[in-house]
Parts: C-alpha cells; structure tokens; sequence
C-alpha cells in the first residue's frame, strides 16, 4: 500500500495515556495564574492535543498554528511562515505550544521566535517525543512526554507520507 509497515511498538495506548495524564497534572500545576492558550502544531499534534487538554484542570483556550517550510526543498531548512495563525489573541497569555515529535528543532526554533512577537506573558513548549539530537534549538521543551529513540516513528499523530496517524499507539516503521 505505502511500502513500509510497522516494525515496533514503542508505547502501547495504556501507556500513553498514563503519561498524557502525569503531564496534563504537572500542566496544571505549573499555571496556577493567568489565562491558558495551548496551541497545537499541526497535523502533528492533533491526537496528542486532543488527550492532553482534557487531562489539565484548570481554564484554558484551544487554537492552531499550521507552519510550512520553505527555501531549500530538500532539508528542514528552518525558514518558517505561518499558513494558519491563530485567530486568538496572544498579548499578555501562557502560551503553550504543542508538538508531536521535536527532531532537528529547526521548526519549532523559527515558530518559536515568531511567536515570541506577539509578546505573550509566557511561553512554552509541550512535546509528547523528544529525540535529543535537536542541537540547533534554542529553546527549552518544558515539558516532555517520552524520550524517543533514533528511528523514524508514527501513530497517535505522527505521519510517514500521512499515513499511520491514526494508529493508537507509537510505533517505528520497517
Ligand atoms: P524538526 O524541525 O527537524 O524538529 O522536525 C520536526 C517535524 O518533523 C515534526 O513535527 C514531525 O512532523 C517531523 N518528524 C520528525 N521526526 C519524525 C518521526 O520520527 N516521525 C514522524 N515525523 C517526524
Ligand atoms: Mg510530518
């Protein structure tokens, strides 16, 4: 069909889900004042997001930024414009941005200086995989659902060729 499959599952759903609810407490805590907006990066993120806002209890505002790439076709060039920008004000909020997997971190390095014009009070992100070779960013990820390893992952969000993302689980691909 797409030519590759499931290799491994790397965390199952009752895993998952444990976790999404031990960083939906620990956001929870973190903003004991002032108003949320946690905004997802998409497509990525969008399962993720989904789970997670219904683990933090405390009020909070839900919108979207959509990112693409350009410049140089062949590599994460890191040169960013927003194709959707959020309709919600940012003046003054903690912003919360999530992303499904930080990688290089050349986008998220972009999208969070972008961001940072917008003067928001705070400004953070939430990644539910980390693969730690990000040497490029420039930013703290505050908060982190699993430390992923080096091989290529889909499911519960994540896309090779958009394919796979509704999976349940994560999974590396063969
Ligand atoms: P970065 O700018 O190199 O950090 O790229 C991050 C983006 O690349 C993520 O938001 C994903 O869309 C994609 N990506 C990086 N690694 C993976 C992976 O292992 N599986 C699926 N998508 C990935
Ligand atoms: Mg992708």
């Amino acid at each position: 069909m797409n030519g590759r499959a499931v290799k491994r599952i790397v965390h199952d759903a009752e895993v998952i889900a444990r976790r999404v609810g031990e960083l939906g407490e620990e956001i929870s805590t973190a903003y004991p004042t002032g108003q949320l907006l946690v905004l997802g990066l998409l497509k990525g993120s969008f399962i993720f997001l989904g789970d997670l806002v219904r683990q933090i209890t405390r009020p909070l505002q839900v919108d979207f930024v959509v990112a693409a790439s350009y410049g140089d076709q062949m590599q994460s060039s890191g040169h960013v414009r927003l194709i959707y920008d959020p309709e919600t004000e940012l003046e003054g909020k903690h912003i919360l941005l999530v992303e499904d997997i930080v990688d290089s971190g050349r986008t998220l390095n972009q999208l969070m200086d972008l961001l940072s014009e917008r003067r928001p009070g705070s400004l953070e992100i939430c990644a539910l995989l980390h693969k730690h070779i990000a040497t490029e960013l420039h930013y703290p990820v505050k908060f982190v659902g699993f430390d992923a390893p080096h091989e290529f992952l889909v499911g519960y969000g994540l896309d090779h060729a958009e394919n796979f993302r509704h999976l349940p689980y994560i999974a590396s691909l063969q």
